[in-house]
């Protein structure tokens, strides 16, 4: 269920003819619907298909959007064949209808919509919102937002790039995503979403994906763990072929620039360059049938299968909702995990074994969709042995980032303990080998250590890898690596935003933005510096010194606030007919969860 602000909501147009003979003029959302191919060899006449579907791009107007509905495989593989005049804008993934079970792997449960654009620059869209879910156990908004209630909308949160709230039946005609579409881009300039359902002319074949033939021959390593210190591809030289279990990275992002796409400049060019080298390296260490998995956001990641694409074998595009900040119109939430198995992959150890430790357990098993992570709810929950989990799929949306500053130690970027627990548990049995290249302050190793397997972390900072070494000795003392700690020490912040130094507040910075919000009311604009000065009860420092910037301090003025209980959240905000009736289906469905809890 959604909310567009001041949508002027397009026309949709089922247009008929294929897409080599569409010739638009105007600024139009221009909808290719495909089928969901399983594998690049279901494509039919795919090199053909690709130059059709960049000439069809090629004619649209210079202002449209065009947005693809497929898998996320095609949307891979075709993302790197994208004429270099056409940006990847988003990658959002949606939830599908029906996940494609497999029996030992992870089931399939998201599918890609691609937005791509040949104008640069942010994409044009209307301020769209999602409803708030409510856990089915407490009746309060799946995410607790603590302090921060002022500064969200009563109705829901910004939409992001992982659509869950909505779904796709691949058999169907995709009416809510299209309806989506015609409300995100209700802007003056667009006319219609132009829907191409271009399933029909490319059916999937039925051609079988014939896997790279490496010999079956495994090395040992060694028999015990290790902690590298230096660059990676220097050391991955000493570690022998066909030798470790599972291959993990989680690299340095190169995010510092904006590129509009991947071939954009030299500097990018490198980094994928050195990319390229230590994943041919990875691929080389990992033993014949198992996984090597890279973490990145979507766009890289679409040039890592490029490269991997050509050494191993695709296996899986596992969506991590990350949930990180509110950056753009279209919050970025997702990360890709992108794995790939040398040859033919061996079923995932975490679903064939016979028993898992209670860890392993904790890993593979998700927890439901909407219920949320508040601890009086876990243990009401528990105490009623409410059935709130389910085996994870390859979306997860249950894994958070480290937030609170207690559960973290000094580094930018450190991953959750959980997203290791699941990855590790699923693809490693006890006592195999896991390696990763860029091991930072050690989650992966330290994981890896609890859940009783073999590792090798390298990692090139000094303060780092020393920060590693002593947490594997605390965990070897028994002491928890990921406990709360309250020390003082300062710690970098896990976030891309330059963050202010802690201090004292002479009033909470929540009072000042509500007083920003109550000036606004009585002038009726967001105010000025100079306003402010003239209207508030409080200095003028203070809105200077405890903010990052000006948009930090009128954010509260930008929305209504918002209330975490469904008794007086969005389920009285006041929304347009034909959106009522969405939301009215949506709170069928929650009833009908709420029934089976
Ligand atoms: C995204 S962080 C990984 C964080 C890690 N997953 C964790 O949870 O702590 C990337 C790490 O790669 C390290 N790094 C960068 N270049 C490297 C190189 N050439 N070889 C090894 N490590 C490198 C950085 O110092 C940084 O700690």
């Amino acid at each position: 269920m959604h909310l567009s602000e001041e949508s002027i909501k397009l026309k949709e147009k089922i247009q008929k003819q294929s897409i080599t003979e569409v010739n638009t003029t105007s600024t139009n959302v221009e909808f290719i619907i495909l089928p969901y191919y399983k594998s690049l060899e279901e494509i039919p006449q795919k090199e053909t298909l690709y130059k059709e579907i960049n000439e069809f791009i090629s004619k649209t107007n210079n202002n449209s959007t065009i947005a693809i509905l497929t898998s996320s495989l095609f949307a891979a593989d075709f993302c790197t064949q994208l004429q270099h005049d056409i940006h990847l804008k988003l990658w959002i993934a949606v939830k599908l209808d029906k996940p494609i079970e497999h029996k030992s792997y992870l089931s399939e449960q998201h599918c890609a919509l691609l937005i791509l654009t040949r104008y640069k620059g942010g994409l044009n869209h209307t301020k769209t919102r999602i409803g708030y879910t409510y856990c089915p156990s407490c009746d309060k908004t799946t995410k607790d937002y603590g302090g921060k209630k002022h500064l969200y909308h009563e109705f829901g949160t910004l939409i992001s790039d992982v659509w869950r709230d909505i779904s796709v039946d691949f058999a169907a005609y995709p009416k809510e995503i299209i309806n989506r579409l015609t409300d995100l881009f209700g802007l003056p300039e667009y006319k219609y979403v132009n829907v191409y359902d271009q399933r029909e002319n490319y059916k999937a074949s039925n051609k079988k994906h014939s896997f790279i033939q490496f010999p079956q021959i495994e090395n040992l390593y060694s028999d015990k763990s290790v902690l590298l210190s230096g660059d990676c591809i220097e050391q991955l030289k000493s570690i022998p072929d066909n030798s470790i279990d599972f291959c993990f990275a989680d690299p340095p992002y190169n995010l510092k620039k904006k590129y509009e796409s991947w071939d954009d400049g030299i500097d990018i060019q490198e980094y994928f360059d050195w990319c390229d080298n230590w994943l041919s390296e990875l691929a080389r260490v990992l033993k014949p049938g198992r996984t090597l998995a890279v973490l990145n956001i979507p766009q890289w990641c679409v040039r890592h299968f490029k490269h991997l694409n050509k050494i191993l074998d695709y296996q899986d595009w596992i969506v991590w909702e990350g949930l990180s900040m509110p950056v753009r119109m279209i919050m970025p939430s997702h990360y890709s995990i992108l794995c790939f198995s040398k040859g033919k992959p061996k079923s995932l150890p975490g679903f064939v074994r016979e028993t898992n430790s209670l860890l392993e357990t904790k890993g593979i098993e998700a927890l439901k969709e909407d219920y949320c992570i508040r601890e009086i709810c876990i243990s009401k929950r528990k105490r009623l042995k409410a059935k709130d989990k389910e085996i994870s799929t390859n979306i997860w949306w249950d894994v958070h980032r480290l937030k609170h500053t207690s559960r973290r130690v000094d580094h930018p970027c450190q991953l959750p303990p959980m997203f290791m627990y699941r990855l590790i548990s699923l693809f490693t049995n006890e006592g195999e080998f896991v390696l990763d290249p860029f091991n930072g302050a050690g989650t992966t190793t330290l994981t890896a250590q609890q859940l009783n397997r073999k590792y090798v972390g390298i990692e090139l900072s000094d303060y780092y890898h020393n920060t590693t070494l002593q947490r594997h000795e605390e965990l070897n003392l028994g002491i928890d690596p990921f406990r709360k700690n309250n020390d003082d020490y300062p710690k970098a912040k896990n976030s891309r935003v330059e963050r202010l130094k802690k201090q004292k507040y002479q009033v909470s910075k929540k009072v000042l933005q509500l007083e920003i919000r109550t000036i606004s009311n009585t002038i009726g604009h967001i105010p000025t510096k100079d306003e402010v000065k003239q209207h508030s009860k409080f200095p003028i420092e203070y809105f200077e010194n405890y903010f990052i910037d000006w948009g930090e301090v009128t954010a509260a003025a930008r929305t209504t606030g918002m209330t975490e209980d469904r008794k007086n959240g969005n389920g009285t905000y006041k929304i347009k007919e034909e959106q009522l009736r969405l939301f009215e289906e949506e709170q069928a469905k929650y009833k009908k969860r709420k029934l089976e809890v």
